[in-house]
């Protein structure tokens, strides 16, 4: 029986250490060391044996069973290592490989222009309103001082929801709807915005534009206010030799009413392309809030006197990215848009 002992571990001690990987290794623990094993035969035939032998041969069984075990964990430490380690090597990653390429957005170039007519407005303390797209005809005409059957209302025809309730023409309305809000009280604002005619598209017109209006109320307001805040604006946005021109013009909800044109910036007042040889580029419409409208909006005409303006920042955008078509900037055409993307504007 001994020399039986002998001859299983030897075998085991073999197959252990030819064992190549974890699995293979775990069934050599079961076939040797199992419940169902050689060695635990071993200890179930002990009964057989003659009683005075059994202890020594028990002792020997189990310091056999020491033996195999302790060399199976060992075998089993060094087989698990060397699976992690080709598990490791299997999963590095190479970090020399050329990384996948993400794409940055940029700003939307009349997001950008926008933004820039904002900061230049907020620095100079005014404020920004909002107000909202589908509006009342009350507000985008009537607290204009443009009342139904008026005929400067055909200049601007709209969508309309009901008889009341149209897709804003301009943003005009939000300058009655700030002042019905600052009740009584002297404020600057500007507020961007979309607004909505019923156009035919084309280079030039889209039923869909954007707008930013300006309005300053206060005490002394006065015209030479509205010229210098517009040459700041035009020397800011279109280069610090800018001079401007105000024209006589007409708007329903200012009195006077002027257009603002600025020299040209490409050539310099000489006349070119740009300026269609005239040497001045229009570029927004403005005037001083008429008595009306202040009064309409529970304002005090007699005490407080206002300015207004309002621009279209795709204009803007045109003129001073060169961009012949306004359609572009809508139709999302991702190699438009790029243009933008490195050019310091
Ligand atoms: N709301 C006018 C338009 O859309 C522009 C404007 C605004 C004119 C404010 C004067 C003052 O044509």
């Amino acid at each position: 029986m001994e020399q039986q002992l002998q001859g299983l571990k030897a075998e085991a001690l073999e197959k252990i250490a030819a064992a190549a990987n974890v699995k293979q290794l775990n069934e050599v623990r079961v076939a040797y060391l199992g419940k169902k094993g050689p060695i635990t035969d071993l200890l179930k035939g002990m009964g057989k044996l003659p009683a005075e032998e059994r202890p020594k041969m028990g002792a020997l069984v189990n310091v056999v069973r020491e033996e195999v075990t302790t060399e199976l964990e060992s075998r089993m430490a060094i087989l698990e290592e060397q699976a992690t380690r080709e598990k490791l090597q299997k999963e590095t990653i190479d970090i020399t490989l050329p990384g996948r390429p993400v794409n940055v957005g940029n700003a939307h170039p009349l997001t950008r222009v926008v933004e820039e007519i904002e900061d230049l407005f907020l620095s100079m303390g005014y404020e920004i309103a909002e107000g909202p797209e589908v509006e009342k005809d009350y507000y985008n005409f009537e607290a204009l001082n443009l009342p139904k059957g008026h005929p400067a209302r055909d200049m601007q025809d709209s969508f309309y929801i009901t008889d009341d309730v149209l897709l804003r023409t301009h943003t005009s309305p939000v300058q009655a709807r700030t002042m019905i809000e600052k009740k009584g009280q002297p404020f600057k604002i500007i507020c961007p915005g979309k607004v909505y005619r019923r156009d035919s598209d084309d280079a030039t017109h889209s039923h869909q534009f954007t707008q930013i209006e300006g309005l300053v109320v206060g005490e002394d307001i006065r015209m030479s206010d509205l010229k210098g805040t517009l040459s700041l604006f035009a020397k800011k946005m279109f280069g610090d030799d800018r001079e401007i021109r105000l024209r006589p013009s007409f708007f329903p909800f200012t009195e006077p009413s002027v257009e603002m044109d600025i020299s040209c910036f490409k050539c310099g007042g000489e006349g070119c392309n740009v300026c269609k040889k005239t040497g001045w580029i229009e570029i927004l419409g403005a005037g001083m809030v008429h008595p009306n409208v202040l009064e309409m909006a529970g304002y005090d005409s007699k005490r407080l006197t206002g300015f207004a303006f309002g621009m279209g920042p795709e204009r803007i955008a045109m003129l001073k990215y060169g961009v012949e078509d306004i359609r572009h900037f809508y139709t999302n055409d991702t190699r438009f848009l790029q243009q933008f993307l490195r050019t310091e504007l």
